[in-house]
């Protein structure tokens, strides 16, 4: 068993501006750590989390890859989680590059068929679309959650993107809840990119039922 993430070096006070691990995270954690075998076997070179939050995810799946040298490429919109990322990754002595930036923006250019590996836990939570935008721009902790119409503005922004991202072999792993429409969701990505996916973990969390979703070629 792979441990989750020394995170000792993180405050209460860290965590009033950034997500702290929760059940979500162990989500995908759990099914990174089911995925391993498949995972290492990929080689991958370049990963990419898309809204790190404490970094604890990224931490993680460096640990999965060992002994893998990989580039590890982390964004977050809040300033706050991309700082906690890098002392994250300090604190557990691997490599983690992170960036304030909206979702994958600066880098699609450059990345344009060359990920491996990407992770998404996003804001899913079903809000006005006016509260999520708000939270979008003010960059804080209700950016952790804030997902406006059916916990999917962001995330849909987002999944406009993966299939340009994506290498040849390279897979996506998203967390999603019942709320998000899973089934529309999957079907979305094969019928608009030709992404095949599937249903990696699936567990209830007190009201929320969590998905890590693959999609892959
Ligand atoms: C549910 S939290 C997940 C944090 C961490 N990955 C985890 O699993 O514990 C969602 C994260 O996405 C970030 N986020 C929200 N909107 C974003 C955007 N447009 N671009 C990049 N990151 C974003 C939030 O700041 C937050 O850190």
């Amino acid at each position: 068993m792979i441990p989750t993430p020394d995170l000792s070096h993180l405050s209460r006070k860290d965590y009033d501006d950034v997500y702290e691990p929760a059940e979500d995270t162990f989500v995908l954690l759990d099914a990174l750590e089911q995925e391993a075998p498949k995972l290492k076997s990929l080689n991958p070179a370049v990963c990419l989390e898309i809204g790190s939050g404490s970094g604890c995810v990224s931490a993680f799946l460096s640990r999965v890859l060992e002994p893998l040298v990989v580039l590890h490429l982390c964004t977050d919109i809040n300033p706050i989680a991309a700082r906690c990322t890098v002392s994250t990754g300090l604190q557990n002595k691997v490599s983690l590059n992170a960036m304030i930036s909206d979702l994958a923006s600066p880098l699609s250019f450059r990345l344009h068929g060359k990920v491996d590996v990407i992770l998404f836990n996003p804001p899913y939570v079903p809000t006005w679309s006016e509260e999520a935008d708000e939270a979008q721009e003010r960059h804080g902790i209700a950016g952790s959650w804030a997902g406006g119409l059916s916990g999917m503005e962001v995330t849909d922004r987002f999944l406009k993107t993966v299939d340009q991202l994506l290498s040849p072999q390279g897979v996506f792993y998203l967390v999603a809840i019942k709320e998000n429409n899973v089934p529309e969701l999957r079907s979305g990505m094969q019928s608009r990119f030709q992404l095949q996916s599937e249903i990696v973990l699936q567990r209830r969390a007190g009201r929320e039922h969590l998905y890590t979703i693959k999609f892959f070629r």
